[in-house]
């Protein structure tokens, strides 16, 4: 059984462009973009995370987020547009990073395309992650998230050293709310009607590449650099 894992590797090279990685709740793009990150010292950008702080936070984006994920819904596009706009546009982001939940809608796709030729970033480099659907309830429930540094986990497939506890800094680990059994049905409808056809979108202009994200956590972060390497 593997255990969640941290990478002590040095950086690779720099990232240079936007990576985005697309695939349904629970596919394991938080988990892949946590160690491609630390391999290529680049910053990870999920909304999801995003939004969980806010929330967190009690700011007026996460009271306007709480309910809508709560539900397994899709925030309004001009919010999300909104947030991550102002993330990419912070220094830390010159030299690539790694999009993890968005785009979702066409909207986003075409307003995030747009943004990445505006910044001189090119066309990005798409990972599609294909797994059973009949894998991502298990997946899901047994998911366990570290409260302070937000490592992944999973009881049944990647459990921690210690029960309830990180490895890496000791911190509580919690069921997301949304990792409900009566969440995560409508969350996978709103993907598969609203982000799913994203999938052609990018296949049609030659820039994503799909990986088995079935197979082990190291087997398909190899895959994912072995993409990118061929994608420069
Ligand atoms: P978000 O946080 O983005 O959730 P998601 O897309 O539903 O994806 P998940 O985080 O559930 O799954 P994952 O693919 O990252 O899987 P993970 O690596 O954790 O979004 C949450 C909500 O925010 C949305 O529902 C929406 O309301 C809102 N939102 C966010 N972005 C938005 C946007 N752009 N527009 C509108 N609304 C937005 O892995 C899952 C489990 O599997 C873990 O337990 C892990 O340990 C395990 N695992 C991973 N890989 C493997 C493997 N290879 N083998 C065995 N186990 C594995």
């Amino acid at each position: 059984m593997a255990e969640a894992g941290q990478s002590k590797k040095r950086p690779l090279e720099k990232l240079d462009r936007a990576v985005i990685f697309i695939g349904p709740p629970g596919a394991g793009k938080g988990t892949q973009a946590k160690e491609i990150t630390r391999l290529y010292g680049a910053p990870h950008l999920s909304t999801g995370d995003m939004f969980r702080e806010h929330v967190e936070k009690g700011t007026p984006l996460g009271r306007q987020a709480k309910p809508i994920m709560e539900n397994g819904g899709l925030v309004p596009d001009p919010i999300v547009m909104g947030m991550i706009g102002e993330r990419i546009s912070r220094p830390d982001c010159a030299h690539g990073f790694v999009l993890d939940g968005i785009p979702r809608t066409e909207a986003q796709a075409k307003w995030l395309g747009e943004l990445l030729k505006q910044g001189g970033f090119g066309r990005p480099a798409v990972i599609h992650f294909v797994v059973d659907p009949g894998l991502l309830l298990k997946r899901l429930t047994g998911r366990r998230m570290c409260q302070v540094g937000g490592e992944i986990y999973n009881v049944y497939e990647r459990p921690p050293k210690v029960p309830n506890r990180c490895d890496h800094d000791g911190g509580e680990l919690v069921q997301r709310p949304d990792d409900r059994e009566e969440v995560i049905g409508p969350r996978l409808q709103a993907y598969a009607e609203q982000t799913a056809p994203l999938v052609e979108y990018y296949r049609s202009q030659g820039v994503l590449a799909d990986v088995d994200a079935a197979a082990e956590v190291a087997d398909v972060t190899r895959r994912v650099t072995e993409i990118l390497r061929k994608a420069r």
